[in-house]
């Protein structure tokens, strides 16, 4: 049985940060607002104390430092995000810094270095829920920020421009925080599962194989407002009904294929009275598959159908990509590392893909990458009953710790 004090810390820590919201009696912690600002500044407190030099950079990430042994040798990155959905759980994304950090508190506590240096990111935009732009903190270490990105507007009005600048951070500064892939080791990230393949094998951990690639668009049908008592349905062109074909359709087409997913989360209706047929209906859709070409194919054909449902109905659709990311592989040979770390614990090792998408899809454009799952409870996430068991964070730290060891000493023997 793993020790526990360490984990306990995690998961009271994960609780803290869960505390700290936007919106009262529910955790929804967007993009660069005062939420994540106080987040933040409770990390930085418990790097410090973990003997790491802090920067928050240009975009919000907050990256701390703990140096190797040897100044001039590599970096491992290990992280994930601070942000969250819409009434969240606690640990999606969390769980990930507050392991990684955990595991620096163990070396900073024995005066241990490692052969290479280990940063700490803590990922300011991993869900994209207030600009509609996934991954703008990994997108910013690996140089794939794109500036046109600045202007998007949020809820609010706010642009991303000044709501960056708000956050302490200089928008054309961002560019700069590209990394150079020839100083970086590895990015790796400890993450729950979201999913209930752990669950059901019983197994505390697994080794992700591959991360889900995913396409996301807004979709508006722009028809005709009107009297609800005097318009005869024949004549109406209501776009929330154009919108409610579509979504059902969309349902319909992702049931037909294997391993395709396909989900409308957010509907907006306008102008929104009960008397008035409805003008405008925008929603948001999300399509998945682990095939590249099959994800765009189902996006393709979703988009011809949209039209369809338009034309028939009188109803106009715009329709926008506003990302979109290719399935990713996690990197063999580091794989190899983390499941003989799982081995030597005692352990079966289970490889599995991600139906999630995370950080550590764009951070693959810069360094290989690697992901070790964590249980979560009936695969629940994005979702306030989240729940991941004290044990299996310790076990994930364990496996963490021993993974960095290993690799180490890997390294060690190569240099001789
Ligand atoms: O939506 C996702 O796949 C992830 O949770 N960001
Ligand atoms: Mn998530
Ligand atoms: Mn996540």
């Amino acid at each position: 049985m793993a020790e526990l004090t360490d984990a306990r810390r995690v998961m009271g820590r994960c609780d803290i940060l869960g505390a700290i919201s936007e919106e009262p009696g529910c955790l929804t912690r967007r993009f660069a607002t005062p939420a994540m600002g106080e987040a933040n500044r409770v990390v930085v407190g418990w790097m410090r104390d973990a003997g790491m030099t802090v920067r928050q950079d240009n975009v919000g990430n907050l990256i701390g430092r703990y140096e190797a042994r040897d100044p001039d040798a590599k970096t491992l990155l290990l992280g994930s995000h601070l942000d969250t959905v819409r009434d969240a759980g606690k640990y999606d994304g969390p769980l990930g810094v507050l392991v990684a950090l955990a595991l620096i508190e163990r070396l900073h506590a024995r005066g241990e270095r490692l052969p290479f240096a280990v940063e700490v990111v803590a990922f300011a935009d991993e869900e994209g829920l207030r600009y509609h732009t996934a991954y703008l903190g990994s997108q910013a270490l690996t140089g794939t920020f794109d500036p046109a990105q600045l202007s998007r507007q949020d809820e609010d009005g706010v642009v991303m421009d000044e709501a960056i600048r708000a956050f302490g951070g200089d928008p054309m500064a961002i560019g700069r925080e590209k990394r150079d892939p020839d100083t970086v080791l590895a990015y790796c990230e400890v993450h729950i599962e979201q999913g209930l393949v752990l669950d059901h094998r019983n197994l505390p951990v697994g080794v992700v194989s591959t991360i889900m690639g995913q396409s996301r668009f807004t979709v508006a049908f722009v028809g005709q407002a009107g009297h609800a008592g005097t318009v005869p349905m024949a004549l109406r062109h209501d776009a929330l009904c154009a919108a409610a074909e579509f979504i059902l359709m969309a349902e319909e087409m992702a049931r037909q294929g294997v391993g395709l997913v396909a989900t409308v989360g957010q509907l907006d209706v306008g102008p929104g009275a009960s008397n008035v047929i409805p003008g405008r209906a925008a929603l948001s859709l999300d399509v998945r598959h682990i095939d590249n070409t099959v994800r765009e194919r189902t996006s393709v054909a979703l988009h011809k159908k949209a039209i369809e449902i338009g034309a028939r109905r009188g109803v106009i659709v715009e329709w926008r990509q506003v990302q979109g990311s290719t399935t990713i592989a996690c990197a063999p040979e580091i794989n190899a590392i983390l499941s003989r770390a799982i081995e030597s614990l005692g352990y079966e090792v289970l490889s599995l893909p991600s139906g999630a998408g995370h950080d550590a899809v764009v951070m693959s454009t810069l360094a290989p990458v690697a992901m070790l799952f964590v249980r979560c409870k009936g695969g629940i996430s994005h979702n306030p009953a989240e729940s991941v068991a004290v044990e299996d964070v310790a076990v994930a730290l364990d496996v963490l710790e021993e993974f960095v060891r290993r690799w180490g000493r890997a390294i060690v023997a190569e240099q001789g």
